[in-house]
């Protein structure tokens, strides 16, 4: 997805996003589960105060399964419900229905109270773009809901998508900006491919992911490479090059084509299950 950097596009994001919330009971906060605080804008606790509020690890497959664990034992003790999902494939869907119903829990009651019955819980799905907002809608909401609103010759308006006979969701995310407070941070989201290549250079960006997983995950690296992890990440780039036959004329390691098939293979997961971050101790 291609996104622009302009503050102008983040005002209105923001401004939209006030507006939406509003409307909504429950925010669905969607990060990517390889780096879950540096995906996320803290904005966000600010613009869903007073709300119910759900954190997805999504894109769950590609994380580290037992970092996955930990994370979303952190975010439960910071007092939000969470839970990891791969939105692809639609595992882990069943279980956020009873998240879902667990963070609304206090809603329902207080409705309970006063009389109110069965009125649906209303959502909307929320994260910094490319997280796979638009999936997850797709993939929660399935083939079984039915759209309500804004059908043609009816007032134009905002479009909720039943999902069942107590949960409604907004079926536009809320888009939020990734918030680069630190090097680290713009790090992970450049690693991840969640900021423009251009925010570092695809070979430096490569040296640096091959240094992380050097430290952190060496025996993915050497299984899917065939190469000796025990060198420097230059030669690492290098070794790689030949490998995969990434070579300039004269024979020469070609970096540059070697950094971006790289780059490729760990964003995509084929090298094997990664997280970028661990949780901070609580
Ligand atoms: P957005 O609305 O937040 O901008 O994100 P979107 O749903 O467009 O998803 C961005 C990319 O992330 C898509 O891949 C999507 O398939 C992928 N994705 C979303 N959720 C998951 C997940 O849980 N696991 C994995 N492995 N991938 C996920 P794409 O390459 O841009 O498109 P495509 O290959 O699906 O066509």
């Amino acid at each position: 997805m291609d996104y622009q950097w302009y503050p102008g596009h983040m005002t209105k994001a923001k401004r939209m996003m006030q507006e939406d919330m509003k409307l909504v009971d429950l925010v669905i906060e969607l990060t990517d589960a390889r780096a879950p605080l540096s995906g996320r804008n803290p904005d966000i606790d600010e613009l869903g105060r007073n709300k119910s509020r759900v954190i997805l690890l999504n894109k769950a497959d590609m994380a580290d399964e037992t970092l996955n664990r930990c994370w979303e034992d952190y975010f439960q003790r910071m007092g939000l419900h969470a839970a990891a999902v791969n939105s692809r494939t639609g595992a882990g869907m069943k279980r956020i229905q009873a998240v879902i119903q667990d963070a609304c829990r206090e809603k329902v009651e207080r409705d309970r109270k006063r009389g109110i019955q069965n009125r649906p819980v209303r959502a909307m799905v929320a994260g910094i773009p490319n997280v796979g907002k638009s999936t997850f809608i797709n993939s929660f909401a399935g083939k079984a809901c039915t759209k309500t609103g804004n059908k043609p010759g009816v007032t134009r308006g905002k479009q909720w998508i039943r999902l069942n006979k107590s949960v409604e969701l907004l079926d536009t995310p809320g888009i939020l900006w990734p918030k680069i407070e630190d090097a680290q941070v713009g790090f992970r989201l450049a690693a991840l491919g969640s900021i423009r290549d251009e925010v570092l250079q695809p070979e430096e960006l490569s040296l640096r992911v091959l240094g992380f997983m050097k430290e952190n995950y060496s025996e993915l690296l050497g299984a899917r490479y065939q190469i000796d992890t025990a060198q420097e990440e230059a030669m690492l780039l290098g070794d790689i090059a030949r490998v995969r036959g990434c070579l300039k004329k004269g024979g020469e390691p070609d970096y540059e084509k070697a950094a971006l098939l790289f780059l490729d293979d760990f964003r995509s997961g084929r090298i094997g299950r990664m997280t970028l971050e661990q949780p901070p101790a609580v």
